[in-house]
């Protein structure tokens, strides 16, 4: 039973970047409420996505908005307005999310920020006592992966990470079979993501910063920065202090399944990525356009591969995955997925292709509702940190050996090799007063 209109859904999803598509209403269950199932629920980083993750939210029974948190006005009074249309209630709003988070009534807080907060948010939030959903990538750097993990450990409290994917039924089946054996030995296993957006933004002049926007605020612990409209609402993820690129904000979705269907939990044997901005369009953007990541493991590889621009990739997809075995490739993206046998040399398929199949689009919400019926007790994150974790740390080694040049290594103490030599990239400097969290 949902409680609002498609119509009303589709009117304020979020855009096509890093994923965000549109998610039709899912036939989720109408449960009966008691009273101490309630949630109360509030929004810091209104905009686009995180506004998408509550509206899921919203449609399961007994879930409230009581707050809505944006440093940016116009978003945060536009928000509290489709907020009162569609539940008739007008929440409290905040423009810092340290009072927000002071509320007692609040249960639990969604994390739609750009990367660079993610950190220090959830952290507070964990602190605070309240359960979190947090974006993807997980944060914006090594160090605050990891703190975040602690955390999240040390504080006991429900961690759904924005890795929505492991909802939806047809990634859950290509996991099952990838794990099989039936593609037979598993050699390569390619990932790629050629989206228009990854080639970067027409440049603009600085400007001022626009009214009713609190821009010291919105940088946090970022470096101050003269404001510019690219590097803010939606086209941050171009520039290193607060994104990191297509590698982070859509590899981290492939990269997930791509682990979790290999059985990956930790580092590889090595890790080596090369690139640059290579398309001569001249755009505005401080990460690769072009972007090659290899993963050497024992006895295959995995390699991440976007070329921004370029909606066109392997397979006839622009994005996807491709699992290649000694018997068949399998292809997966959003929109479905396939098996394409090899072919003997007397032009027999060695095992039995899978036509396209299907994908299912629900998977936002069974996502938003696995968090709440997590809160509730009545299941577990299908994302935990430990996924988020995985997929950014894999993620940000990739940055990190595109932006040194170096091959990324592990030693038997399961450390990074020559860590201190890449500390300043690894832990950002966060800009006082805020400090970095510890647990
Ligand atoms: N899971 C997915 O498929 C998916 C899709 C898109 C985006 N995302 C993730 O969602 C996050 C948000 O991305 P977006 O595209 O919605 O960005 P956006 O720039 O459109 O929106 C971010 C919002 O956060 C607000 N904000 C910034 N600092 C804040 C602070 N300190 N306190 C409160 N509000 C603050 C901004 O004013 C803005 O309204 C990113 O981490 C992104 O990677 C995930």
């Amino acid at each position: 039973m949902t409680k609002f209109t498609r119509r009303q859904f589709i009117r304020t999803s979020g855009s096509v970047i890093a994923g965000a598509t549109v998610a039709p209403l899912a036939g989720l269950k109408n449960l009966t409420v008691a009273p101490s199932d309630t949630v109360n629920v509030a929004l810091i980083g209104c905009r686009s996505m995180g506004f998408g993750d509550l509206e899921n939210a919203l449609r399961i029974d007994g879930v409230h908005c009581i707050g809505l948190c944006d440093v940016d006005r116009n978003v945060l009074e536009d928000r509290a307005a489709d907020i009162e249309e569609m539940t008739g209630e007008r929440p409290q709003l905040y423009g810092d999310y340290r009072e927000l988070l002071e509320n007692s009534d609040l249960d639990a807080v969604i994390v739609g920020t750009p990367d660079h907060w993610h950190c220090l948010i959830t952290v507070h939030a964990l602190q605070a006592g309240k359960h979190v959903y947090v974006e993807k990538p997980l944060a914006n750097s090594i160090a605050e992966v990891d703190i975040m993990k602690k955390a999240a450990n040390h504080y006991g409290k429900v961690v759904q990470v924005g890795q929505q994917q492991r909802s939806g039924e047809h990634w859950q089946k290509v996991v099952e079979v990838v794990q099989s054996g039936r593609l037979g030995k598993i050699r390569d296993v390619n990932l790629w993501g050629n989206f228009g957006y990854g080639a970067g933004a027409q440049p603009v002049d600085n400007s001022s910063v626009p009214q009713g926007v609190d821009y010291d605020m919105w940088l946090g612990p970022a470096p101050d920065r003269a404001f510019n409209q690219n590097r803010f609402h939606g086209s941050w993820r171009y520039y290193w202090a607060y994104g990191g690129g297509v590698q982070t904000d859509w590899g981290v979705h492939l990269l997930d399944i791509a682990l979790w269907a290999m059985n990956v939990d930790g580092a590889p044997n090595s890790v080596h990525s090369i690139g640059g901005i290579f398309s001569g369009l001249n755009r505005s953007m401080e990460v690769a356009d072009t972007q090659t990541t290899t993963y050497a493991f024992n006895d295959y590889n995995m390699t991440w591969k976007h070329t921004g621009g370029l909606e066109m990739g392997p397979y006839n997809r622009h994005y996807g995955i491709a699992f290649v075995g000694n018997d068949g490739t399998l292809v997966v993206n959003r929109e479905g997925w396939e098996i394409i046998p090899v072919m003997d040399q007397d032009d027999h398929p060695r095992i039995e292709p899978v036509p396209f199949q299907e994908g299912d689009s629900s998977y936002h919400d069974v996502h938003a509702h696995n968090w709440i019926e997590s809160i509730r007790g009545n299941e577990t994150p299908n994302t935990p940190i430990e996924a988020g974790h995985l997929a950014a740390s894999y993620a940000h080694w990739g940055n990190l050996s595109y932006l040194t040049g170096d091959t990324l290594k592990w030693g038997r103490d399961g450390k990074l090799v020559d860590e201190h030599e890449y500390a300043d990239i690894i832990k950002p400097d966060y800009r006082s007063p805020w400090t970095f969290p510890s647990v």
